[in-house]
């Protein structure tokens, strides 16, 4: 009685706490899980519902008590039977709270796509109960659905002030702000939300993504620290460790923690993606593919059980879906090795897959899953990274050496070979040279393949004949190196040398983009090729891309970075790009700034000078590292 008197509040942390000690004093008792599928409900935790339910049905709750929350539950989901009017009198009759079975309609009218009929009985409960958190609560997710985050907040803020311990309400509003990127606001919920209910697992959670997020990295890990102390591990809690081992680059780590994040199959999606991510940033891309495609099954499978459980609502006497969802039910349950994370012997039997060292099967392993089949950039890690994996059919190399700044097969090489420290493109020191070799040879290839491609296209829309000889020096012309530049031998690092590397860096307009002491803001917003933003290095505390080597940075200077705002100074005089390398060698730091790829996308985005909101891109802009709380 004291979980469910807790849960009218939306105070579920507090009720799930009675519910502890009531399953506690009688385990038997199906009640307990009864009310406590009713706190999965209010938080919109499927799964977790679903299995309290079952676990209420096993200890033997009255058939009608259980049809009731089941039906609750269809009806939420967007399973609404034709006639509302009837079913919500004999749900009120059958004694269920009326705040719980209103907000049921409203939201399963939304998540059918029937706003009007939701509005409608958003009114008329508002006409009845004016001051219930509760209704306030349904509006902000009406506003929401309806993508009005301001009239949104509004209401989430409203059903708070009048309830400040619902939970449901703290949480809309935490994920409304975190979505708009607003993470100050967002982190002041979440952390209101942890003090009120300290032990509910998704506010801290909720607490750790953000202090990630905003790049306290050590902060965040000792949030979750306090968690682990505590004992057994809830499972939102494992996996925002883990995806922060993955952001601060400690991929073993963090496989072990998606490994110990116990799910359920159909929950897991998003899991899976992010520990597919871990492990395409760990080079194994097998499992990572394999992870992936898991994702897509569980993700399938979840919406046609959905749809088989609404159409079952509508029509209890249908067969055909009745069999169907048993069948999806089964195939979910008893086929544990097919949805398990860590089958024990699929490594052995996937690699052998790959076995076969052909160009394409190196690339298909460790390139295709952030490069994309056929090298189009759009790899299924792709959407995770910032900047974006290049497109190697028609994206510009970065890291040039020859005067027509075309990369040689020795630059695809090296940066195979080396990675971009700064950027997710992972050094592949495993490799043999003879892979490397085969696998620069396929970035080539599928670099003329795409050129081509796109010249042809290019010739069809203008209406224009194919010339195929035409074609084929059009594509030998852009893809063929031109003479290697020969690079100076510039001396040990000296004071005076850059000093005039200084001037020269105003002289020549680096500040427009670097900012007077290297380290930006740049004056406009940057794009590179594709039109993502393109933020400008900074110079002092990030890695470079070509690495730091004087010889390196010549190249970059002298050539320019082609695709990026970056330019070449072909004419500037040899002595004075000499004292520009001196200049940028001098003023680096060690050691270099880590960002994780959403701190770059944030940098990128937000320059300080031309944002409003600036203040994020500010703050951190700021994390050098004498001050920076990351490792
Ligand atoms: C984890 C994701 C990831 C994997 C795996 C990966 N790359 Fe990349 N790669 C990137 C990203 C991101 C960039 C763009 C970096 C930038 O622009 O700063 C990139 C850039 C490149 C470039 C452009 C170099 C230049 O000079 O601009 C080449 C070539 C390349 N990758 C080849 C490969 C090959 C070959 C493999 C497999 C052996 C591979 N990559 C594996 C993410 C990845
Ligand atoms: C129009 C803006 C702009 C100007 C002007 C500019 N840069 Fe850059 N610079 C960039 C951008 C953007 C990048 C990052 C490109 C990327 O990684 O995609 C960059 C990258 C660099 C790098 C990093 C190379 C690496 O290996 O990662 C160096 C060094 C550099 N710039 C030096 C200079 C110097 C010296 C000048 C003046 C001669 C200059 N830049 C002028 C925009 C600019």
């Amino acid at each position: 009685m004291a979980a469910a008197r807790e849960l009218e509040r939306g105070a579920v942390t507090a009720a799930q706490s009675w519910l502890c000690w009531s399953a506690w004093l009688a385990p038997g008792d199906g009640r307990t899980d009864l009310i406590r599928a009713a706190c999965f409900r209010r938080m919109q935790d499927v799964d977790s519902y679903a299995r309290a339910l079952e676990s209420a049905r096993k200890k033997g709750v009255p058939a009608s008590q259980l049809e009731q929350e089941v039906q609750l539950g269809r009806i939420l989901a967007g399973g609404l039977p034709v006639d509302d009017s009837g079913q919500i009198a004999r749900l009120l009759e059958a004694g269920l709270p009326p705040n719980e079975v209103a907000l049921a309609f409203v939201c399963g009218f939304l998540n059918r796509d029937e706003p009007e009929e939701a509005r409608r009985v958003l009114d008329a409960w508002a006409a009845d109960r004016p001051d219930e958190a509760d209704v306030a609560y349904a509006r902000g997710i009406y506003w929401d659905y309806l993508s009005e985050p301001a009239q949104a907040e509004a209401d989430y803020e409203r059903a708070l002030a009048r309830q400040p311990r619902h939970e449901p309400a703290r949480m809309s509003l935490a994920e409304l702000f975190e979505r708009q990127d607003r993470l100050e606001p967002s982190y002041q919920q979440y952390a209101e939300w942890l003090t009120r209910a300290p032990g509910s697992d998704r506010a801290i959670a909720g607490v750790a993504r953000i202090l990630r997020k905003l790049g306290h990295i050590e902060a965040a890990r000792a949030v979750l620290r306090s968690v682990a102390l505590a004992g057994e591990l809830p499972a939102a809690v494992a996996v925002e460790t883990a995806q922060i081992e993955l952001e601060s680059g400690a991929l073993e780590q963090s496989r072990r923690w998606f490994q110990d994040a116990c799910w359920n199959p159909d929950e897991d999606r998003r899991i899976r993606n992010s520990a597919a991510t871990a492990f395409a940033l760990s080079g194994d891309m097998s499992l990572a593919d394999k992870l992936f495609a898991q994702a897509d099954a569980a993700y399938q499978r979840l919406r046609m059980t959905g749809d088989l459980q609404v159409r079952l609502a509508i029509r209890p006497g249908d067969g055909k879906a009745a069999d169907d969802l048993n069948r999806l039910l089964q195939a979910s349950t008893a086929a544990p090795d097919e949805t398990r994370l860590f089958p024990p012997d699929t490594d052995t039997v996937e690699l052998s897959k790959y076995d076969s060292s052909s160009a394409s099967d190196l690339y298909a392993r460790h390139c295709s899953d952030c490069h994309g089949v056929g090298g189009n950039g759009e790899g299924r890690a792709a959407r995770h990274l910032f900047p974006r994996p290049r497109n190697l059919r028609t994206g510009k190399s970065r890291l040039v050496s020859t005067d027509n700044a075309v990369a040689t097969l020795g630059d695809q090489e090296a940066v195979i070979r080396l990675g971009m420290p700064g950027s997710s493109m992972p050094p592949f020191e495993e490799l043999t040279e003879s892979q490397v070799r085969l696998l620069a040879e396929e970035v080539v290839r599928l670099n003329r393949e795409g050129m081509r491609e796109q010249f042809v296209a290019e010739l069809r829309s203008e209406g224009d004949e194919i010339d195929e000889d035409e074609v084929r020096e059009v594509v030998e012309l852009s893809t063929t190196p031109g003479q290697p530049i020969q690079v100076p031998r510039i001396g040990p690092l000296d004071a005076e040398a850059a000093d005039r590397g200084k001037d020269a860096y105003f002289e020549l307009g680096c500040i427009k983009c670097h900012g007077n002491d290297g380290r930006g803001p740049p004056e406009t917003l940057q794009f590179d090729e594709t039109g993502f933003p393109s933020a400008p290095r900074d110079l002092v505390v990030d890695p470079l891309k070509g690495g730091r080597q004087a010889e390196a940075i010549y190249l970059r200077i002298l050539l320019g970075m082609p695709g990026t705002p970056h330019p070449g100074c072909l004419n500037v005089p040899q002595a004075q790009l000499i004292d520009l390398v001196q200049y940028c060698r001098w003023i680096s730091r060690e050691p270099e700034r880590e960002l994780t790829n959403h701190q770059r996308l944030l940098l990128a985005s937000l320059p300080a000078t031309s944002h409003p909101d600036a203040g994020a891109a500010v703050s951190l802009s700021e994390t050098a590292p004498d001050v920076s709380p990351m490792p």
